[in-house]
């Protein structure tokens, strides 16, 4: 700031410009005239053109292809016009870098060869920065920015947090019960300490390249933790984890969505550990998460992504109470409360981002 004098005054700081995009600003909790909208899995198998690039491509090679993630990236921005962009890649590549063999197997979800069986495992594992082992994607986000920045449309990157990703290393694969990660934590808790360590290490880096290369924001996916653990083991086991991710996280510079998924019954705890903005999910009236979470911490949700397997007057409804429940108060982005899912009829996620402009326009 100038004083009088014309002699700039030494205690001044540069203020970093306001944002102008309406996703940025509510993540600022600045003023917005009208409710941003992105939605988890906004890039998918719902979509007809998603399936005829599958029909040629498998998932990995999507995701290693620069120009076809960048493509798929911005397939639903072009149809439904977003606030957001979600690079499209998925959790779980970057354990490929640390020396995990991964595949999507048809119908099956994804598949680890190599699982984590003991402490020898988790001290093979490598830990190569981005750059190396996640380069395609970091190019897809400088493809897509070229394209959406002149749209003020900000890309948004991600990873997975350490106990999501640790159970896909364990599990070798998807899992109802977590039983093969929990009997490992509890078992070997001084590898399962360096196993989380490791993979911090691994997801900062990541997340900071992706900042580096143009994402806007962040968001960390905790899929599992809270369907896996009671509130004293998330806190023993997962929490210093997830407070050192968010912690190194400060360095990418820009706001970041903690998102961790059916931790209702510790979302103060959850929330604690870090990110700006906490996302919501499907479970929790948004209303009672956001109480619950503070009333100056953004928050992102929460739709349940049924509701738009619903007829219309049913979802309209149902987005209607999600806008109810956020009241008008800033720092609300609208989302699903989890992905969407291959059923969803487009004309429901065109409609939706439709209504939620016309209801929240001020
Ligand atoms: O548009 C976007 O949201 C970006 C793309 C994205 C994908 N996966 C692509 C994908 C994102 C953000 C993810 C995150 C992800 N992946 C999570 C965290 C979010 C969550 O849903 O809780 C998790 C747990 C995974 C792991 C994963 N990937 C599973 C269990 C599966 C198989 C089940 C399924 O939905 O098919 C995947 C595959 C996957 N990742 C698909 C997509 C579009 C389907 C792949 C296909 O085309 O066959």
């Amino acid at each position: 700031m100038a004083s009088a004098d014309g002699v700039t005054a030494e205690t001044s700081t540069p203020v970093a410009a306001e944002p102008t995009s309406v996703f940025l600003r509510a993540c600022a909790r600045l003023r917005v005239d009208r409710t941003p909208v992105w939605l988890l899995r906004q890039a998918g198998r719902y979509q007809p053109e998603y399936r005829a690039l599958r029909e040629k491509h498998s998932l990995l090679e999507l995701v290693r292809t620069p120009e076809l993630a960048a493509q798929v990236t911005l397939q639903p921005i072009e149809s439904f016009g977003l606030d957001a962009a979600i690079v499209f890649s998925d959790i779980l590549p970057p354990l490929v870098g640390m020396g995990l063999e991964l595949d999507f197997a048809r119908g099956e979800g994804p598949v680890i060869g190599n699982a984590i069986s003991s402490p020898r495992d988790v001290d093979l594992l490598a830990t190569p920065p981005a750059e190396e082992s996640m380069a395609p994607t970091l190019e897809a986000i400088r493809i897509v920015r070229r394209e959406l920045e002149p749209r003020d449309v900000p890309v948004i990157g991600f990873a997975g947090a350490p106990f999501t990703l640790a159970s896909y290393a364990i599990e070798g694969g998807s899992s109802r019960d977590f039983m093969r990660t929990k009997a490992f934590m509890l078992s070997e808790p001084a590898a399962w300490k360096r196993l989380l360590g490791k993979l911090v290490t691994v997801q900062a880096d990541y997340l900071i390249a992706q900042a580096k290369a143009g994402a806007k924001a962040l968001q960390v996916f905790d899929s599992w933790a809270g369907r896996a653990l009671g509130r004293a083991d998330y806190l023993r086991y997962v929490a210093p984890a997830n407070r050192e991710l968010y912690g190194k996280l400060g360095a990418a510079g820009v706001p970041v969505v903690n998102f961790s998924l059916g931790v209702g019954t510790y979302l103060e705890q959850a929330a604690a550990c870090g990110g700006d903005v906490v996302g919501i999910d499907w479970q929790l009236p948004l209303d009672e998460a956001w109480e619950r979470i503070g009333a100056e911490r953004p928050v992102q949700g929460n739709l349940d992504p049924a509701a738009l397997l619903a007829p219309w007057p049913e979802l309209r409804f149902r987005i209607d109470d999600v806008l109810e429940r956020a009241g008008g108060r800033p720092g609300h982005v609208f989302n699903v409360g989890h992905g969407l899912v291959p059923q969803t009829p487009p004309d429901n996620v065109k409609r939706l981002v439709e209504h939620v402009r016309d209801r929240t326009s001020r």
